[in-house]
C-alpha cells in the first residue's frame, strides 16, 4: 500500500481536478491511499510568517513529510501554474532547509475542458517540482480532456479505454514510488 499526499490546484466545490482526482483514487483503491491535502486555509505566503508557522503551513508539511509520494491533480490558470497550488508549494519549502518536498516520488496530472487538457501549466509545475527535487514520473503524461459524463456520480470512469489508461498510469505510479525508494535508500542528499 502506498500513501500518496494529493494536491489539487482548484478549490472549487465542482472542480473537475478534483472529480479525477477521486476516480483515480477509486481506480487504485487497495494499492493507493490518497490523502488529499487542504490548500484553502494556507495563508498567502509571506516569509514575516516564517517565524511562527501558521498551523495550517505545519499541518500540510507533516502530510507531504509522511506520504510515500505526492500526486498533482491541477488546472492550468493562464498556462501556468493556479496560485493556489503554487502557494502551496512555496510554503512547502520553507523555513530554509526544510524542504518538504526533497526526495518526494511525484507525478503531475491535470484535466480540463480544453483540447490542450493543462499540458502548458503542467511544463511550468514540473520544472519547478524538478529543481524542488521531486523525483517526477516522466510516463505516460495524463492530459485529461473532461467530457460530460466521462466520470460519473459514482467517480467511476465510463469509458473503457480511458479507464484502462489510468490503470496502467497507476501501475506505473506505483513502481516509480518502490523505485524512487530504494534510490533514496542508497544516496544521501546534498541539500
Ligand atoms: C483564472 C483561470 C484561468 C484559466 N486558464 C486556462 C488555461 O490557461 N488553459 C485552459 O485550458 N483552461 C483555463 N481555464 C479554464 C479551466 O481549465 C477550467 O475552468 C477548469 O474547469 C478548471 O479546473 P477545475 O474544474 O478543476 O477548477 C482557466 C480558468 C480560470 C478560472
Amino acid at each position: 500500500m502506498h500513501d500518496v499526499a494529493v494536491l489539487v490546484g482548484s478549490l472549487r466545490r465542482d472542480s473537475l481536478n478534483l472529480k479525477l482526482a477521486r476516480a483515480l483514487a477509486k481506480l487504485g483503491k487497495g494499492r493507493f491511499n490518497f490523502n488529499f491535502a487542504e490548500l484553502g486555509d494556507l495563508p498567502i505566503y509571506n516569509q514575516d510568517m516564517e517565524a511562527d508557522l501558521p498551523a495550517s503551513v505545519v499541518r500540510m508539511k507533516k502530510e507531504i513529510a509522511k506520504a510515500d509520494a505526492v500526486l498533482f491533480v491541477t488546472p492550468e490558470h493562464n498556462r501556468s501554474i493556479p496560485s493556489v497550488l503554487k502557494n502551496a508549494i512555496d510554503w512547502g519549502t520553507r523555513p530554509w532547509g526544510q524542504n518538504s518536498w526533497a526526495g518526494k516520488p511525484g507525478s503531475i496530472i491535470g484535466t480540463s475542458p480544453g483540447n490542450v487538457g493543462t499540458a502548458a501549466g503542467q511544463a511550468h509545475l514540473r520544472s519547478v517540482m524538478t529543481i524542488l527535487d521531486v523525483i517526477l514520473l516522466g510516463q505516460p503524461e495524463v492530459y485529461f480532456v473532461s467530457k460530460p459524463g466521462l466520470i460519473d456520480d459514482k467517480d467511476d470512469i465510463t469509458d473503457d479505454a480511458t479507464r484502462e489508461f489510468l490503470q496502467g498510469y497507476l501501475t506505473r505510479f506505483e513502481a516509480w514510488i518502490d523505485q524512487v525508494a530504494q534510490y533514496e535508500a542508497r544516496t544521501k542528499r546534498v541539500a
